[in-house]
C-alpha cells in the first residue's frame, strides 16, 4: 500500500466507485428541532467550542519570514499575527491602545504597525513605540503594549486562543491526532490570497453540515459540481477530528495504471475538518478554509471562506479554484442552509440524516457528546 494519503484515498474511492458504493453508516440518525433552535445550547456552544477551543485562523505561509504580519479576523477578535525579527510568532488583538481602532490592515513585511487614527506605533512584539504629541498622555509606554494571545504555527496551521482556557499547551496537543495525515499537505506553503465573509440566517451547525455530504451535489449542484464530481466518499475520524474527501469524475480509469504512475494529489477534493467545524479542503491546486463561526443568536453565523496558494506563478489557477468554489458556496449552499433554518423553525419536528450521510451525523454525534458531557 502507497504511503502517499492522496494516493491510499484515491484507492478507497475508485474501489467505491467500482463496486457503486460509499462510506455509509447502518442508521438514520434523528435530531429535535431544538438542536438548531435552543439558546442555552447556543450560548455553551458558542463558550466551550469557540472561545475556549483552539481556533484556526489560516495558512502561516505570510507570517514565515522575520518581520512579517497578517490580519486576521475570529469570533468578533481582530486579531494580527507577527513573526518578529528573531523569528518568534506573536499574535495581538488588533486594538490600539488609545481608543480601540486597528494597528494592522492586511499583511505584509514591515517592523512597526502604525494606527491608521491618530498614529500610534507598535513593534512586532507588540510593544508602544511611538506616540504622536507624547507630552499629552501621561501613560507608561511599557503597560500600553497590545494584547497578546496565545498562537501556534502547527504544520503550516495557524491556531490562536482566544480565551484563559486555550493555553499553549491546549494549542499544541490539538492537532496531534492528525499529524501523520496532514504532513504531506504542506501548509506552510500557503499563503493566503483572499477571504470572503458571509452573515447567514442559519445556526452555525447547519452551516458546517453543508460542507460534509455529497448526497445533495446531484440535486443542489446539478449544474455546477454535479457534472465534475461524483458522490461517492469516504470518511475517517482521527480524535476530535474528521476527514472526508470526494474524487473527480472519471478516476477509475487510474485503476488500469500501475500505482507508481498514479498523481502525487487526489484528483479531487480531501477535507479535514478541526473540531468544531473548521474545514480545510484540499484540492489538486490549493487549498481553502471555510470558518462558521456562530453569530448573534442562534439562527444566524458568521462564515469565512478564505483560500490560500502555495507558488505565487499559479495565483490564476488558485484564484480560480477559490472563486469556483466560494461561488457555489455563496450562490447554492448557503441559501439553502437559511431556508432549512426557517423550515425547522415553523415545523418544530425533528430532522433525519441519513445513512449516506455519515460525516453529518459523526459531526452531530460529537458536537452532543463535547457539549453534554
Ligand atoms: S486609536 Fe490608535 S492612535 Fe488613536
Ligand atoms: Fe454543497
Amino acid at each position: 500500500m502507497s504511503k502517499n494519503i492522496s494516493q491510499q484515498l484515491m484507492s478507497r474511492l475508485i474501489n467505491h466507485i467500482l463496486a457503486n458504493t460509499s462510506d455509509e453508516v447502518d442508521d438514520c440518525l434523528t435530531e429535535p428541532a431544538n438542536f438548531f433552535t435552543d439558546i442555552n445550547r447556543f450560548k455553551k456552544e458558542r463558550q466551550q467550542f469557540f472561545l475556549d477551543t483552539p481556533q484556526l485562523l489560516g495558512f502561516s505561509g505570510d507570517v514565515s519570514e522575520p518581520n512579517t504580519f497578517m490580519t486576521f479576523e475570529c469570533m468578533g477578535v481582530p486579531i494580527v499575527v507577527t513573526r518578529n525579527s528573531l523569528g518568534q510568532l506573536k499574535a495581538f488583538i488588533n486594538a490600539c491602545s488609545h481608543r480601540g481602532a486597528r494597528v494592522a490592515d492586511g499583511g505584509g513585511n514591515k517592523k512597526r504597525m502604525s494606527c491608521k487614527f491618530h498614529g500610534w506605533s507598535y513593534d512586532l512584539d507588540g510593544d508602544l513605540v511611538g506616540v504622536p504629541s507624547s507630552q499629552c498622555f501621561d501613560i507608561d509606554k511599557a503597560s500600553c503594549s497590545l494584547t497578546s494571545l496565545p498562537i501556534v504555527d502547527h504544520q503550516g496551521l495557524l491556531l490562536v486562543g482566544l480565551s484563559q482556557k486555550v493555553s499553549k499547551e491546549k494549542l499544541n496537543e490539538f492537532l496531534v491526532p492528525l499529524d501523520s495525515q496532514i504532513k504531506e499537505f504542506n501548509f506552510a506553503k500557503l499563503k493566503n490570497i483572499a477571504v470572503r465573509k458571509f452573515e447567514v440566517a442559519a445556526n452555525w451547525k447547519l452551516v458546517v453540515s453543508l460542507s460534509h455530504e455529497s448526497y445533495h451535489f446531484a440535486n443542489l449542484h446539478r449544474e455546477s459540481l454535479a457534472p465534475i464530481m461524483t458522490s461517492h466518499s469516504v470518511f475517517d475520524q482521527f480524535g476530535m477530528h474528521t476527514r472526508w474527501a470526494f474524487p473527480l469524475k472519471g478516476i477509475e480509469r487510474w485503476a488500469q495504471k500501475p500505482r507508481i504512475d498514479w498523481p502525487k494529489k487526489l484528483p479531487g477534493a480531501i477535507s479535514h475538518t478541526l473540531f468544531p467545524g473548521t474545514v480545510i479542503v484540499v484540492n489538486a491546486q490549493d487549498a481553502q478554509i471555510i470558518r462558521v463561526e456562530p453569530g448573534s443568536s442562534v439562527d444566524c453565523s458568521v462564515v469565512y471562506y478564505s483560500g490560500g496558494c502555495a507558488n505565487s506563478d499559479l495565483m490564476e489557477e488558485s484564484l480560480q479554484a477559490y472563486n469556483f468554489g466560494g461561488d457555489i458556496f455563496a450562490n447554492e449552499d448557503l441559501p439553502v442552509a437559511e431556508q432549512c433554518q426557517q423550515g425547522i423553525m415553523a415545523r418544530q419536528a425533528d430532522i433525519i440524516i441519513g445513512k449516506n450521510e455519515p460525516v453529518v451525523q459523526l459531526w452531530h454525534r460529537l458536537w452532543r457528546g463535547e457539549l453534554d458531557s
